[in-house]
């Protein structure tokens, strides 16, 4: 049985002053949910952490970050390693996000940089695949897929299926209203788990598969019930408290 994972993406929205106050009431509001049915985890600014890790010790939410450097340590100005992201809270760290790819021009082999420094410290790896509309229109999405989580994963071993978690998240659902039906999603969900069963073999089949692309509370629940969609990452709907816990709520 895998726990769903339901990750919050806050992107660049917040201060950790507004964070804090939204952090406390959301302990508030968490007494009707079932925490031992569903994983709670918001991955937030950098600047975030290390306030809200005080608020959320000895609490069923989770942290994590939303990028990290590929470095260990040294001169690079205005990086954050694993190390620093694991020592102020976070647990899981955000990966090959396509507005990293998009945007820093980050390409598979950099995110299996990440990947790997992720790995290196025991920070969990969300690792996020995903095609544009128009490799979709084409066919492609599902060897477009493979081929990102081929490159991302290349050499890199996983000793428990806890220790790594793959996002798909079609480019032209993000942020857009659109999302990808339920049975596309478990479609390649399925797809997703028979490459990283290839790949690690039976550990495989723990390893968590989320769905992301404008899910909210109206369409989570039909998601989240095929097989092979097992939580969500979530951005705008992350920000708002009731629509995160009305997700987390039809997880659990
Ligand atoms: P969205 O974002 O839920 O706002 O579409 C998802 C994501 O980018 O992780």
């Amino acid at each position: 049985m895998r726990t769903p994972l339901i990750a919050g993406n806050w992107k660049l929205h917040t201060t950790p002053t507004a964070a804090a106050d939204w952090m406390r009431s959301l302990l508030e509001d968490l007494t009707d949910l079932d925490v031992s049915r569903v994983e709670l985890l918001l991955n937030v600014p950098a600047t975030h952490l290390a306030v809200l890790a005080p608020i959320t010790e000895g609490t069923p939410v989770q942290l994590g970050a939303q990028d990290v450097s590929a470095h260990a340590e040294g001169a690079y100005t205005g990086e954050i390693s694993a190390a620093m992201l694991l020592d102020a809270g976070a647990r899981y760290c955000v990966i090959g996000h396509s507005e990293r790819r998009e945007y820093h021009a980050e390409d598979d082999a950099l995110v299996r940089a990440k990947v790997l420094a992720c790995q290196a410290v025991g920070l969990v790896p969300i690792l996020c695949v995903g095609e544009v509309e128009s490799q979709r229109e084409a066919g492609e999405h599902e060897t477009t897929v493979i081929r990102q989580l081929g490159g991302a994963l290349d050499g890199v071993d996983i000793a428990r299926s806890q220790d790594l978690v793959v996002a798909y998240e079609p480019v032209w659902a993000i942020g857009t209203g659109k999302t990808a039906t339920a049975d596309d999603a478990q479609a390649m969900g399925a797809v997703m788990r028979s490459f990283l069963k290839g790949r690690f073999g039976p550990v495989a089949d723990g390893i968590r598969l989320l769905y992301g692309g404008s899910m909210k509370p109206d369409n989570a629940a039909e998601l989240l019930a095929k097989a092979d969609v097992d939580g969500g990452l979530i951005g705008g709907a992350s920000l708002k408290r009731d629509q995160y816990l009305a997700i987390a709520t039809a997880a659990a």
